[in-house]
């Protein structure tokens, strides 16, 4: 049902990743360390869930002084309402950016018509906490009660369509997190060098994991081919000093070990021990 709702928005959605895209394209290197910082990829998992933590927390606990004021007649809680909201409200700038950057990321369809519908729900309550927030500074404590609770019901729809889409689409999820494979010990031959060529990216199978193999003289990088941030196929990504890019949304990652040089990826990349032995690269490590 929900993707039956976000669909409709489809066209619109679609727009406004491009428009977010081109936006931090022409904003260049600044743009790109924006991007990273807003993703998590210095954190090692997504900023959004981060931020979202702390406006629901707050937002609860809101609500929940305001009732006891209301409704039980509770005195004394207007200051630290006002305070915890201004918490809330500051978290919720940096979760609607992130968010946002997030979202320009996203495949195109119902993962896409999904997470904008939760962008756009959760404006609209983060609009009624907004105006919550100004009376409170008015010193309008009781003007302030509806439209926290009319903002805090809509922000709980949009969590519940945050959670969908990440539960169902494993949107922002490591997408090599559940196929470890199995560590084998011993070195496997995955291709003869001959066949690697020098400076390019190479894909192989290992067992029936994909890889990508660079070669750089005699020595052979390996990582798995599915891009840790959305599956992407690293092997038809661009090179660069050390690093492969991302064909896809342009997360780098470093061909020594995996890390995160810059996002939207937030989990490093895995990687394998290579070496070369007969005129054959051999690769040890996690595979299917
Ligand atoms: S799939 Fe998104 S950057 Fe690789």
């Amino acid at each position: 049902m929900i993707e039956r709702v976000a669909k409709p928005l489809a066209g619109f959605l679609n727009w406004l990743a491009g428009l977010l895209d081109a936006i931090y394209r022409a904003l260049g290197r600044p743009g790109k360390l924006l991007q990273d910082l807003l993703n998590g990829t210095w954190l090692g998992h997504s900023l959004h869930a981060v931020l979202v933590d702390v406006v629901v927390g707050g937002a609860t606990a809101v609500v929940f002084l305001d009732v006891l004021r209301v409704v039980f007649g509770v005195t004394g809680t207007e200051d630290a309402g006002t305070w915890v909201l201004a918490l809330t409200y500051a978290a919720g700038v940096g979760a609607i950016l992130s968010g946002w950057t997030d979202f320009k990321d996203t495949a195109s369809g119902n993962e896409r018509n999904v997470v904008g519908l939760h962008g756009i729900i959760n404006a609209v309550g983060f609009a009624g906490f907004g105006f919550s927030l100004f009376q409170r500074l008015q010193g309008n404590p009781d003007a302030a009660f509806w439209p926290m609770l009319i903002g805090y019901a809509i922000i709980s729809v949009g969590a519940y369509i945050g959670g969908h889409v990440v539960f169902k689409y494993g949107y922002m999820v490591n997408r090599n997190a559940f196929n470890r494979g199995k560590r084998a010990k011993e070195f496997t031959a995955v291709a003869p060098l001959a066949d690697v060529p020098d400076g390019a990216a190479t894909q192989v199978t290992f067992g029936t994991t994909k890889v990508v193999l660079v070669r750089r003289g005699d020595v052979v990088h390996a990582l798995k081919d599915t891009c840790s941030h959305a599956g992407g196929p690293l092997s038809q990504g661009e090179l660069g000093d050390g690093t492969i890019t991302c064909p896809w949304h342009g997360s780098v990652f470093r061909l020594r070990d995996g890390g995160v040089v810059h996002g939207p990826a937030a989990s490093r990349q895995v990687t394998y021990r290579t070496r070369i032995a007969d005129g054959q690269v051999e690769l040890q490590g996690p595979h299917d």
